[in-house]
């Protein structure tokens, strides 16, 4: 594979959106995964979007972003195809590597408790789980 790890600009847009529906996740087109509301994601310095491209193919996606305490990865997904290769951990590094360079210390992830293959792929990066956490959300709109 001629691998080709890169940040992702707003032209990736059509890429990322493909990439998620096709990994199963959910997506929020009127909110913040609006191309607008996406394009000013990834215009912040503290955050930043890493694409995985098989040549032209993007086979993966994720997200970076410190919020001056923690580090945070998000939305990462590989193409169902590509599964089970461990080029999440290409990503994950590509993340850390990011929020490393903003001071972050400390790096987390969201995952939902049926998600086992994330589990354990975050589990083969170093993360930890930590049960004793639930996570709570205030929503502008169920949009957002
Ligand atoms: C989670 C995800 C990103 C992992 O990507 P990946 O590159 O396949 O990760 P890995 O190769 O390290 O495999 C991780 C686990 O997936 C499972 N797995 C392995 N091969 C697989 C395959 N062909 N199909 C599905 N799952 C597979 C295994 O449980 C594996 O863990 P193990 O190696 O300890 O047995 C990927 O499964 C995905 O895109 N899932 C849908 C989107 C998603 O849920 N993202 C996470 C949001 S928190």
């Amino acid at each position: 594979m001629a691998a080709n790890l890169r940040q992702l600009t707003i032209d990736d847009y059509d890429a990322v959106i493909n990439l998620w529906l096709g990994a199963g996740l959910p997506i929020k087109p009127k909110g913040r995964d609006s191309r607008p509301m996406m394009a000013k994601e990834m215009a912040r310095d503290y955050c930043a979007y890493f694409g995985l491209y098989d040549d032209d193919l993007m086979v993966g996606v994720g997200i970076a972003n410190y919020d001056g305490r923690r580090g945070w990865i998000n939305r990462v997904a590989i193409d169902p195809d590509r599964r089970g290769e461990r080029l999440a951990r290409l990503i994950i590094t590509a993340c850390e590597e990011f929020l490393k360079g903003l001071g972050s210390v400390v790096n987390c992830a969201l995952i939902e408790e049926i998600n086992s293959p994330s589990i354990s792929c975050f589990q083969n990066a170093g993360y930890h789980h930590e049960p004793v956490i639930l996570y709570f959300t205030s929503r502008s709109s169920p949009d957002a």
